[in-house]
């Protein structure tokens, strides 16, 4: 692989910005200085270092975003700012996508990766994973509205909801977990209990907790520990 292609898939340098390094001498391979930046190597046999810090192969990546209001979660859109706007362009020549959606109002926890298998397994029916979310809705949330909601209501379109779970903070406002992820889930759940919501914020998707210290559209790489537990999830 060429060391410009590695250094950006691997999040870290432009292309110019690897022949800029390779100029100044600060990229070896196995110990010797490159001559430059489209010269071949074998990530898998050989060590790269930049300034005598070795760069470890990684293939996939896997971004925490905040995501903030007014950004849609494509990768691509005519008119409307992209959750993809708000990371690095190495990511984006990584391939990294959204996995799974969240409306444009919405904001919160998103997941970022181009680990096309993992999130499928994420996003599948089949794996049911939990997706929770703060809320607030116009009106008071009666007990038996929220009995309904956790038992499943008939959505627009005729659909009925899976059974979740709901914890009010308060009379307008509280979380609630899906195990499934229609579009406009829970804001055609609110209208199906005569409510509407006023915000929504994803808090935590499978094993992830949304991190509090990202403040809106902030994202950072996910912990060694917390890939893992998310890659555990998407085969259980
Ligand atoms: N349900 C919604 O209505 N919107 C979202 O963004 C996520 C779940």
């Amino acid at each position: 692989m060429r060391i410009d292609k590695f250094l950006s898939d691997m999040g870290l340098y432009s292309r110019r910005e690897s022949a800029e390094l390779v100029k100044k001498r600060r990229i070896k391979i196995d110990g010797v200085c490159a001559a430059k930046a489209s010269e071949h190597f074998d990530p898998e046999k050989s060590e790269l270092t930049v300034d005598g810090q070795a760069v470890a192969y990684k293939s996939y990546f896997y971004l925490m975003l905040n995501k903030p209001e007014g950004y849609v979660s494509a990768t691509d859109d005519g008119n409307l700012p992209t959750v993809l706007e708000l990371v690095d362009e190495s990511y984006k020549r990584a391939g990294v996508f959204p996995c799974g959606r969240l409306d444009r109002n919405t904001t919160g926890l998103m997941l970022l990766t181009n680990d096309g298998k993992l999130s499928h397994r994420l996003l599948s029916p089949k794996h049911h994973v939990d997706k929770k979310y703060y809320f607030s809705c116009k009106f008071p949330l009666s007990c038996e509205d929220k009995a309904a909601l956790e038992a499943g209501v008939e959505i627009e379109g005729g659909y009925r909801t899976l059974p979740c779970r709901v914890e009010l903070l308060g009379e307008n406002e509280g979380f609630i977990t899906l195990t499934e992820g229609k579009y406009h889930q829970i804001k055609l759940m609110a209208k199906a209990v005569h409510n509407q919501i006023r915000s929504l914020k994803r808090v935590s998707f499978g094993p992830l907790e949304l991190d509090e210290a990202l403040k809106p559209g902030e994202y950072r790489s996910l912990s060694q520990e917390e890939e893992a537990l998310l890659k555990a999830h998407g085969e259980s």
